[in-house]
């Protein structure tokens, strides 16, 4: 059975954080958030990634984009952890909730679990899972990564701008592969060449493929 994904509603979860009680769907309000989890507190990844994901946090805001971590610890764990992860990136303070989740109940419901890492006691620890979800509170993309693998936050910050263009234009446009801002988008499918030019006065270009079926069509957003 697949777990939560692209389009499902995010659990409306209620959980401790290190910024008091929080309830999910209330966090991401009219906006857009991205809650990630990692396998533990005190690991050396997940402090790098959660020194990273400081780093970056005003970029994210730029773009109203919360920011929500999770892990299996608890909120006194957490706690003690985020003066590591400080010290271990010099001026940089962690201003994201980081939420807690014990019992495990969390990481089951989120589909952050990662059946390969378990604790002391024989425990499923979560998986390094990052969903973006948007403002109606539905998962709008999904990173999923094994443990031994800490994330790009450079990925994320062009994920987030992908997704954001995409929005913006209503779903008319998508960003081909490399994408990062300013680039050209593509033309989806859906909109034909006529709709096209009504949509992007500046025009668009169409590639020459073998195929002649003109699909493959770049525009200045
Ligand atoms: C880490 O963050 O380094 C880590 C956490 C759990 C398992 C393996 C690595």
């Amino acid at each position: 059975m697949p777990g939560l994904t692209i389009g499902d509603t995010i659990p409306n979860l209620e959980l401790d954080s290190t910024q008091g009680r929080i309830r999910i769907h209330d966090f991401v309000g009219d906006g857009y958030a991205i809650i990630f989890s990692h396998p533990a507190d005190f690991t050396p990844v997940c402090t790098t990634e959660m020194a990273a994901m400081a780093g970056y946090a005003q970029e994210f805001e730029k773009r109203g984009v919360k920011l929500l971590g999770i892990s299996c610890d608890d909120v006194a764990s957490h706690k003690e952890w985020i003066k590591d992860i400080e010290a271990f990136m010099p001026g940089a303070k962690l201003t994201y909730p980081i939420m807690a989740d014990p019992d495990r109940r969390a990481i089951k419901e989120l589909n952050m679990v990662d059946p390969d890492e378990k604790d002391a006691r024989g425990v499923s620890l979560p998986s390094r899972t990052l969903h973006i979800v948007g403002p109606d509170k539905a998962v709008k993309l999904s990173f999923l990564y094994p443990a031994c693998t800490g994330r790009n936050m450079d990925e994320v910050l062009r994920a987030v701008d992908s997704l954001l263009t995409a929005a913006t234009h209503k779903g008319k446009v998508a960003t081909p592969a490399n994408w990062k801002p300013g680039d050209r988008a593509v033309i989806g499918p859906s909109v034909s060449d006529e709709e096209a030019r009504k949509l992007f006065p500046d025009g668009f270009e169409t590639a020459d493929l073998p195929s002649k079926k003109g699909y493959l069509r770049f525009t200045k957003v």
